[in-house]
C-alpha cells in the first residue's frame, strides 16, 4: 500500500456503521446438549490437548499440521512469509496441484469408489455414481479441451456460470488441474451479475450450461450467457467463447439459439480429446486457485481470491476434524457451489479427503417435504450440512417428515446465519434424531473455512452459539475504542481474529488497497509492521463471547444483508434501482423474515413531476431482479414522495427498517422533513 489513505477512510467510514453492534444484549443461555458417545467413539479428533498444540505461541509452525494433509511435488521452506503485511504468504517456495490432490492421488486405493453421487431434482432420473476413476478421466479431457482448443494457460481467469450438476466440480478441477484461476459465479445470479464479474476477472471464456431443473421446471440458463457477453460487450470487454454443457449430453435443451463462431456445445467437442491425459502443473502454493465475488459495503462485488496451497490445506483438515470426514462416510453439503461453502464443503475439502459427495440438483423440499430425507437414505447419508434458511424451510414444510424416513446422521452442520434455538432444536431431535452431533460453524467467503466451531467430539453444543475458535484461531472482540471485551462482559462488539491462518483470502482482484481497508485498518496497531500480532483481522460481524468462551454471531456491522444465508450489499440493490431512468433515490433495508432470516425492502424516490404506480414498482423490482438476481428481489419496493432525511442531506436508513419492521422509529423531530415519516408509514401499512 503506498501511503495510510485507504486506513483513515475506512476508521471514519466504519465508525458510522456499527452502533448496532454497540447494543448491549440480552439473551437467555440454552443449556447444553452432550455430543453422543457414539459419535465420539468414532470421532477424528478427540484430543482435547489440540489447543495447547495450537495455541499463539506455536504460531505459525503448528499449521505445517494442516499442509502435511496434502501431497506435494516440493515441500515448502517457510511456513508463513508476512514481510508484505498484511498480504500474507503461506507455504512459501512449495509446490502442489489441487486437483491431483482431490483427483489422483486417490486412485491407487479409492479408484472405484464414488467421488460423486449427483442426485438430479426430477426423481425419475437416476443418480449419477462417479467413480474417483471416471472423474479423473473426465477432468482430464476436459483440462485437455481447455488448454488445446481454448488456449488457457496457468494465471488466466476463467468465469463459469454454472447449476449444482457434476460437471460444475469437473470444470473447476480441470481449471485447476492446468493452474487457470475459475471464478464460479452463483448460476442464480443474472446474466448481467455474470458479466460484471467476468469484466473484473477480464474473463475470455466463459463456461455455462444449457439447462438445469430448479422447483420441477427445466429452465433455460444459456439465454443468461447471451446477456453476460452483451454486458460485457458494453464495458468494453469481448469474451471470445461460451462453452456449454448439455443437461442432458447429446441433446441441447435450450431454447436459446448457439451463437456462431462464439459458442460451442462442450459434449460434441468432448469427443476430440477421449483418453487424453493432462499432467498436473506443478504450481506454486502461494498462486491463485480461484476468485468468489461477494457483497461488500460498495456497490461493486469484491473478488475474494484464495491460494492453492494454504486454502486447500485449511479446507482438508477442517473437513476431516469439524466435519469429521471419513473415507467410508457418504457426505452431503447442500449448499451451492456458486457460494465458498460449496467450494470448500462440497468440491475441495471432502474430495481432497476421498469422500463421496452428494451433489443435489434441485429444491429440497421438491417435489414435497420428503425429498431430503428420502436422499439421505437412499444414498446411507451420514453427514449431513445445511443452513438456517434450509432447516426452517424444511421444518415449515414438513415438521414431522424425517420420522418417516430410516436415515441416521452422525453429524449435522449449520451454517451462513444465526439459528434460533427453536430451530436448532428441531434440527437436533427431528433431523438428527437425538443421534448427531451439530456444529454451528461460522465463517465468511473471504476465509476459506470455519473460523468459530465447536469441536464436535470434545465440546458440548450451545444451541444458537457458535462455539470457540477452532484450533489455531484465535478470535478477539473489540469495542469500537479497541478495548477488547472480555468473555462474560455481556457487550457485544467486532469480531476479530488475532491471527493469520492458511485458509484466509490473499486479497481483492485488482484491490489491494480495499483489501487493507475494510479488513485489516480498523485495529491495526503499526501500518509499518511486519509483524502479524499488529494486524487482526476485522470480520464485519458483530458477536459476544459468553463466560464458557463459546461467541454468539449477531450479524453484520456493515451495510450487508445476509438474505437466506447469502451475502447481498444494500448498495448493489441501491445502484440496480438506480439505473431505472425514473428513479432519483434509492435505499435498501434489511426486514425480519420468518424462513430467510432476512429480506430487503426498497424505498425510492421520483424524479420531479412523476407519479407512483404498481407498474412502476414492478418495473423497479425488475431492474434489480435482472442486475443481480432474484434473489436480491425486494419484498417490497416503496414509492415515497421523500425519503427522510438529516440536516445534511443524508437518508435515513434507521427510519426506514423501523417502518418496514412496524416498530416506532424514535425521535424524528431532527430530521429536516421529519413530517414524511407519517406519510411513509401509511404507505407501509
Ligand atoms: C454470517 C458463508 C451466524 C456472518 C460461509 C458472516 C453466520 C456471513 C454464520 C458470511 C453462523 C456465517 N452464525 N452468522 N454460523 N456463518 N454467518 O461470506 O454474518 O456467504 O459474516 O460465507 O454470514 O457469509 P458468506
Amino acid at each position: 500500500m503506498s501511503d495510510d489513505k485507504p486506513l483513515r477512510q475506512s476508521r471514519e467510514q466504519q465508525t458510522a456503521d456499527i452502533s448496532e453492534a454497540q447494543i448491549a444484549v440480552h439473551w437467555q443461555e440454552e443449556d447444553y446438549f452432550a455430543p453422543p458417545a457414539k459419535f465420539i467413539a468414532q470421532a477424528n479428533l478427540t484430543d482435547a490437548g489440540i489447543f495447547e498444540r495450537f495455541s499463539l505461541d506455536k504460531f505459525p509452525e503448528c499449521y505445517r499440521e494442516f499442509a502435511d494433509l496434502l501431497e506435494w511435488y516440493k515441500r515448502w521452506d517457510k511456513t508463513l512469509d508476512t514481510g508484505n503485511a498484511p498480504f500474507w504468504r503461506w507455504f512459501v517456495g512449495g509446490k502442489l496441484n489441487a486437483c491431483s490432490n482431490c483427483v489422483d492421488r486417490h486412485l491407487a486405493k479409492h479408484k472405484n469408489k464414488a467421488a460423486i453421487h449427483f442426485v438430479p431434482e426430477p426423481e425419475q432420473e437416476a443418480v449419477q455414481h462417479i467413480t474417483y476413476q471416471e472423474l479423473f478421466v473426465r477432468v482430464n479431457e476436459f483440462a485437455a479441451l481447455l488448454r488445446d482448443f481454448c488456449g488457457l494457460k496457468t494465471g488466466d481467469r476463467v468465469t463459469l456460470h454454472m447449476p449444482m450438476v457434476a460437471e460444475l466440480p469437473i470444470t473447476m478441477l480441470a481449471c485447476a488441474r492446468l493452474g487457470v484461476i475459475h471464478s464460479q459465479v452463483f448460476s442464480g445470479f443474472s446474466g448481467k451479475a455474470c458479466a460484471d464479474r467476468a469484466v473484473d476477472s477480464e474473463s475470455r471464456v466463459l463456461i455455462t450450461m444449457d439447462a438445469y431443473y430448479r422447483a420441477g421446471k427445466l429452465l433455460d440458463h444459456k439465454e443468461k450467457a447471451d446477456i453476460a457477453v452483451a454486458e460485457a460487450a458494453t464495458d468494453g470487454h469481448r469474451i471470445d467463447k461460451v462453452l456449454v454443457w448439455q443437461r442432458y449430453p447429446g441433446k441441447y435443451s435450450s431454447p436459446t439459439k448457439l451463437v456462431e463462431g462464439r459458442d460451442v456445445i462442450i459434449n460434441d467437442l468432448l469427443r476430440k480429446y477421449r483418453g487424453k491425459r493432462v499432467e498436473p502443473v506443478p504450481m506454486p502454493a502461494e498462486a491463485a486457485l480461484f476468485l468468489m465475488y461477494t457483497s461488500g459495503t460498495t456497490g461493486k462485488p469484491k473478488g475474494c481470491q484464495h491460494s492453492i496451497g494454504g486454502y486447500l490445506a485449511y479446507v482438508t483438515w477442517t473437513s476431516k476434524y469439524i466435519q469429521d470426514i471419513h473415507p467410508e462416510d457418504v457426505y452431503w453439503c447442500m449448499a451451492d457451489i456458486g457460494w465458498i461453502t460449496g467450494h470448500s464443503y462440497i468440491v475441495y475439502g471432502p474430495l481432497s479427503l476421498g469422500a463421496s459427495s452428494v451433489i443435489y440438483e434441485g429444491v429440497p423440499t421438491h417435489p414435497d417435504a420428503g425429498r431430503s430425507w428420502r436422499i439421505a437414505e437412499d444414498l446411507d447419508v451420514n453427514i449431513f450440512h445445511t443452513s438456517p434458511t434450509a432447516i426452517r424451510a424444511l421444518r415449515r414444510a414438513g415438521p414431522d417428515e424425517p420420522a418417516k424416513y430410516n436415515h441416521h446422521f452422525k453429524h449435522m452442520t449449520t451454517v451462513g446465519e444465526p439459528i434460533e434455538p427453536a430451530v436448532w432444536k428441531w434440527y437436533f431431535t427431528e433431523v438428527g434424531k437425538g443421534e448427531a452431533v451439530i456444529v454451528d460453524t461460522w465463517w465468511q467467503t473471504e476465509n476459506g473455512g470455519f473460523l468459530c466451531s465447536t469441536v464436535p467430539a470434545i465440546h458440548k453444543m450451545k444451541p444458537g452459539s457458535a462455539g470457540p475458535g477452532i484450533p489455531g484461531i484465535h478470535p478477539v472482540i473489540y469495542d469500537d475504542e479497541g478495548k477488547e471485551l472480555p468473555a462474560g462482559s455481556g457487550k457485544a462488539g467486532n469480531i476479530c481474529i488475532r491471527n493469520p491462518w492458511p485458509g484466509i483470502f490473499q486479497t481483492i482482484w485488482k484491490d489491494p488497497d480495499r483489501f487493507v481497508a475494510q479488513y485489516y485498518a480498523r485495529y491495526c496497531k503499526n501500518p509499518k509492521s511486519k509483524d502479524w500480532r499488529d494486524w487482526p483481522y476485522l470480520a464485519g460481524d458483530g458477536a459476544v463471547q459468553a463466560a464458557d468462551g463459546y461467541y454468539r454471531i449477531l450479524g453484520r456491522i456493515d451495510d450487508v444483508i445476509n438474505v437466506a444465508g447469502h451475502r447481498l450489499g444494500t448498495k448493489e440493490i441501491e445502484s440496480a434501482a438506480l439505473l431505472v431512468a425514473e428513479v432519483a433515490e434509492a435505499a435498501v433495508v434489511p426486514v425480519a423474515d420468518e424462513i430467510k432470516g432476512k429480506v430487503p425492502d426498497l424505498y425510492v424516490s421520483l424524479k420531479p413531476g412523476l407519479n407512483a404506480s404498481k407498474e412502476l414498482a414492478n418495473k423497479i423490482s425488475a431492474a434489480v431482479v435482472s442486475a443481480i438476481g432474484a434473489i436480491a428481489r425486494p419484498r417490497e419496493v416503496v414509492i415515497v414522495p421523500d425519503m427522510p432525511k438529516t440536516r445534511s442531506g443524508k437518508i435515513m436508513r434507521r427510519v426506514l427498517a423501523a417502518i418496514s419492521s412496524h416498530q416506532d422509529p424514535g425521535d424524528v423531530s431532527t430530521l429536516a422533513n421529519p413530517e414524511v415519516v407519517d406519510k411513509i408509514r401509511e404507505l407501509v401499512k
